[in-house]
């Protein structure tokens, strides 16, 4: 059942092929203007919101930003944007854009309709056991899930991204691809950010020599800033999906050099795998704060469905009079967020293989439940509370971007390979990492994954099911009228990233870029402790102590993208600053 967003005027669509020409040829002045403009614009985003009144886009990487605002100003819409962007990111940004992958895209028209969420998540191979990442006395053994070929779900983005074309896109597959080959085959001049993560990587990457050949120079040593990084068979791989659209991907040479890796070093991913593939389409979970709707991934996504948790808990507490990041408001989030990440550690998993009370977790009535435990002065320990009964850290490498054309359509996209370059294994004459998702199954209930996080029955191995996300592609509406698109990397903490630019949106009234650049804080149930960004005053800090809170400083966490939408239609784009290459830009 086909929906469409606005699509292109007639007499703009009835020119379809000069709309790809038209692409293409802003595409060679942008790359100028790009060159010449990028350290002003960059520097003028830091503090204040970009805005625009006809399109916004919002990414990680100024190159993903640059290709997706082009096919906007083309005639293009949000869709059409967002799946340039993917393959853009795929390009550029390889240790989270991906192809290798998978991930979860909201579309909310711009004139109310109901928004629809696309679910691109990998899946566990067929021969996936429940018991695969434990040894023979029943111990989980680590790196199994997180960096050989045992660790890959079978991949999601190529799927998902040419479903979203095929159900709202005005732009055919090849279009959509084309600015990705070109940067892939051309080449980039890279960014520091790109020589530094790889040198992070390097001794993991270096243990595959299709990685060491793929991302480092003949020496070893990684691309410098300012030089060209070229990848010649990542772009024949996006040219065979151009030229024959998903089996392009997941039938012929590709997936032929997706399995021969597999055999080689005793993967489980298949060829009926890869040809059974196929992405779902789901609806969001939908809950309201203060007046607005929240729409939010569903599952195999623990986000949305937490999100709209914690809001209900929260709506009945007076955070805006209670002040942005104060120690009363600080500890009611914290409160809020252990009830929610403990009932995660249960409930969640794949509703294609398991109940999950979703109806229960949604509801204010089981919200006004948890409230009640809550005590303003004291912290409640985490091994006092333990999941209710309703009725990842991964890597802090996942990428979000957020897109809003002139129809008023925004499109929410977050997609990953769990860690930053997943398991850092490249498929060998294919140019492309695979993920290492499988970490976010539980590979023993009640034992957690790499970043912390418990999980449960609801979440064991089972051939075919997805593992668990927090991945949390937002939408938030004030009556039929898109109002706020967002989302964020980060793992669990994606979850506590999302929310808080939904709260300093609603309840602190900042604008986008504040809301985005605010310090933030996470909690999540175990480990017993509230992390904070620095940017928190001492006093705050003594206050939540003095509460029984353990208060540690940690590194930056998440890097969202958001854009709010005003009541006379301006667009507002955040790029968030704790990425040197996020960038926002709008027309
Ligand atoms: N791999 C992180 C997540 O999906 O939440």
């Amino acid at each position: 059942m086909d929906r469409h967003l606005p699509r292109v005027p007639p007499e703009t669509a009835s020119r379809g092929r000069s709309l790809a020409t038209r692409v293409a040829l802003a595409f060679v002045l942008l790359a100028v203007a790009t060159a010449l403009n990028a350290q002003a614009i960059l520097e003028g985003e830091r503090h204040h919101p970009v805005t625009g009144r006809n399109g916004m886009v919002v990414t990680s990487h100024d190159l993903a930003t640059d290709a997706a605002l082009t096919v906007l100003k083309s005639g293009g819409n949000a869709v059409d944007a967002a799946v340039t962007a993917g393959f853009v990111l795929a390009v550029v940004q390889p240790r989270s854009g991906n192809i290798g992958g998978g991930g979860f895209m909201l579309v909310a028209p711009g004139d109310g309709g109901p928004v629809e969420a696309i679910d691109y998540r990998e899946k566990a191979p067929a021969a996936a056991t429940a018991t695969m990442f434990q040894d023979e006395n029943g111990n989980v053994v680590t790196n199994r899930s997180r960096f050989t070929h045992l660790a890959s779900g079978v991949p999601g983005t190529v799927a998902g991204l040419a479903l979203a074309l095929e159900r709202f896109g005005t732009l055919s597959l090849s279009d959509a691809l084309a600015p990705a080959i070109e940067l892939a085959r051309e080449g980039f001049v890279v960014p520091p950010r790109f020589t530094e993560g790889l040198e992070q990587a390097q001794e993991r990457l270096h243990r595959w020599p299709a990685s060491l050949a793929t991302f480092y120079r003949a020496d070893g040593s990684a691309w410098q800033p300012g030089e060209r990084f070229r990848q010649p068979d990542l772009a024949a791989t996006l040219q065979r999906i151009a030229n024959h659209g998903t089996a392009g991907f997941y039938q012929g040479e590709t997936a032929r050099l997706i399995v021969e890796e597999m055999q080689r070093h005793g993967g489980l991913i298949t060829a009926a795998d890869l040809a059974n593939y196929q992405p779902a389409v789901r609806k969001p979970v939908r809950g309201s704060y203060r007046g607005y709707e929240v729409l939010s991934m569903s599952p195999p996504s623990s986000g949305g469905t937490h999100i709209i948790q914690i809001l209900n808990i929260l709506e009945d507490y007076p955070l805006a009079e209670l002040g942005h990041n104060s120690a009363a408001t600080v500890h009611y989030m914290a409160e809020a967020m252990k009830l929610a990440y403990a009932d995660r550690s249960k409930f969640l998993g794949d509703t294609d293989f398991v109940e999950v009370p979703l109806d229960g977790l949604l509801s204010k009535s089981y919200a006004g439940e948890l409230r009640k435990g809550i005590d303003a002065d004291r912290a409640r320990p985490a091994s006092e509370i333990q999941p209710g009964a309703p009725g990842g850290y991964e890597s802090p490498e996942t990428t979000h971007y957020s897109i809003v054309d002139r129809w008023g359509n925004a499109v929410s996209n977050t997609y990953t390979i769990n860690f930053s370059y997943g398991s850092g294994i490249t498929v060998a004459g294919a140019g492309f990492l695979l993920n290492n998702e499988m970490d976010d199954f539980s590979a023993k209930p009640g034992e957690p994954n790499a970043f912390g996080l418990i999980g449960g029955e609801a979440n064991k191995v089972e051939p075919g099911k997805r593992m668990l996300s927090s991945m949390s592609p937002t939408i938030v509406r004030k009556g039929d009228r898109n109002f706020l698109v967002t989302g964020s990397p980060g793992g669990s903490r994606i979850i506590t990233t999302t929310l808080q630019v939904i709260l300093n949106v609603i309840d602190h009234n900042m604008n986008i870029q504040s809301a985005v650049s605010a310090p933030r804080m996470h909690h999540q149930w175990l480990p017993d402790a509230i992390f904070i960004e620095q940017g928190f005053s001492p006093d705050t800090i003594r206050l939540l102590e003095d509460r029984g809170h353990s208060v540690r400083t940690t590194n930056a966490m998440g890097a969202i993208q958001s854009i709010l939408i005003g009541e006379d239609g301006t667009l507002s784009g955040g790029a968030d600053p704790r990425r040197s290459t996020s960038s926002a830009r709008g027309y």
